[in-house]
C-alpha cells in the first residue's frame, strides 16, 4: 500500500487500493489546490521538472501543487537552454537532477525513457509522458474525475475516442480503467487504433473491449466519452497524418444522440476534435478535469515523498 520512495514510471506500478488512496487524498487537497487553503506539508522539498516536449497543463499543474504545499521547483521546459544543446546524455541530466531535488518529474519524447531515468535516479521518477508510452498521472486525474462525476467506474461505459495509437493518456488510462472494472469501447480512425500489447493487456486482465471506428455505433450507451487529439507529432509521414486529420469531431449534433448523464472528458490540448460550442453544455467535463491535475499531483507527490502516509 505504501507509496513513499515509489518511482511512477507505469499506471501498472500501482494497485486499485493505491490508486484509491491517491484519489482520496487528492479530495482533501481540493481548498489547498484552490488556494483557499494554506499548506506547508512539502516546506523545505525541491521538485525537479524535466520537460523535453512541450507541455501546459501537466507542468504547471504539477508545479502549482508543489508550490501550494510549500516547497519549490527547478527545470527547464525547454531542454535548448540546458546541457542537453550542448549533447548531455538523459543519464548525466538525470544523475544531476538527483543531486539537486527530492523527486524528478519528467516528459520525454521517447517511450521506456522514464524507466531508463528511475534506474539512474535515487529520488523517485514520476513518468509525465514518454512518447507514445504512457502517462499515469494524467490517468489518476482522470479516474479522480470520473470518480467525482459518476460516484464509482465499475460497470460503467467508457469509451475512447481519437488516435488510441500514439495517444499515451489512453494506454494508461484503458489498462486503469479496466483495473476498476469498467467497460470500453475503443474508436479510431482507421490505422489509429488501441496497440495490440495494450488491446492484449486489458483482455488479460478480463476487459472484453469492444472496438470500432464510428461513434456512432456506441454513443447512446456510453458514460464517457473520453476524447484525445490525433498526435500529429508522431507521424513519421505528414501525409500520413493529413488523411486522418479532421476525421471525427464532437458536436451538438452528435450530443443529440447521447445520454443526458453522459459526459465528455479530454486531457487537453484540442484542436478540432472537440466543437467549441460543446464548452457551454452540461455534457463538457475538460475543463473541471483540467484543474483536477493539481489536488490529484499534490497528493501524489505528498504520498512519495513521504509526508502522508
Ligand atoms: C496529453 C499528453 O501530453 O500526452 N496532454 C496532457 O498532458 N494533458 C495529451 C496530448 O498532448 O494530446
Amino acid at each position: 500500500m505504501k507509496l513513499k520512495g515509489m518511482d511512477l514510471v507505469s499506471i501498472r506500478d500501482l494497485t486499485v487500493p493505491q490508486m484509491n488512496r491517491i484519489m482520496d487524498v487528492a479530495m482533501e487537497m481540493v481548498p489547498i489546490a484552490k488556494g483557499k487553503k494554506k499548506s506547508k506539508l512539502l516546506d523545505g522539498r525541491i521538485l525537479a521538472t524535466l520537460f523535453y516536449e512541450p507541455s501546459t497543463r501537466t507542468k504547471l499543474s504539477f508545479e502549482s501543487a508543489m508550490m501550494r504545499l510549500g516547497g519549490r521547483v527547478i527545470g527547464f521546459s525547454d531542454p535548448k537552454s540546458s546541457s542537453v544543446a550542448k549533447g548531455e546524455t538523459l543519464a548525466d541530466t538525470i544523475r544531476m537532477a538527483d543531486s539537486y531535488s527530492d523527486l524528478i518529474v519528467l516528459r520525454y519524447r521517447h517511450e521506456g525513457a522514464a524507466r531508463l531515468a528511475a534506474d539512474f535516479s535515487e529520488v523517485p521518477v514520476i513518468n509525465a509522458g514518454d512518447g507514445a508510452g504512457q502517462h499515469p498521472t494524467q490517468t489518476l486525474l482522470d479516474l479522480f474525475t470520473m470518480r467525482e462525476e459518476m460516484g464509482s467506474i465499475k460497470g460503467k461505459h467508457i469509451a475512447l475516442l481519437g488516435d488510441l495509437k500514439y495517444g499515451r493518456t489512453v494506454h494508461s488510462l484503458a489498462e486503469a480503467l479496466t483495473m476498476f472494472g469498467a467497460e470500453l469501447s475503443f474508436i479510431s480512425p482507421e490505422g489509429l487504433e488501441m496497440p495490440a500489447e495494450t488491446i492484449e493487456n486489458v483482455k488479460k486482465m478480463g476487459a472484453e473491449p469492444y472496438i470500432t471506428t464510428s461513434v456512432e455505433d456506441v454513443i447512446g450507451d456510453v458514460d464517457i466519452l473520453y476524447v484525445t487529439r490525433i498526435q500529429k507529432e508522431r507521424f513519421a509521414d505528414l501525409a500520413e497524418y493529413k488523411k486522418v486529420a479532421g476525421s471525427f469531431q464532437v458536436n451538438i449534433e452528435l450530443l443529440d444522440k447521447a445520454k443526458k448523464s453522459m459526459r465528455v472528458m479530454h486531457p487537453l490540448p484540442r484542436v478540432s476534435e472537440i466543437s467549441p460550442e460543446v464548452d457551454s453544455t452540461p455534457h463538457a467535463l475538460y475543463f473541471k478535469q483540467a484543474f483536477n491535475g493539481v489536488p490529484v499531483r499534490m497528493a501524489l507527490m505528498a504520498l512519495i515523498m513521504g509526508a502522508i502516509e
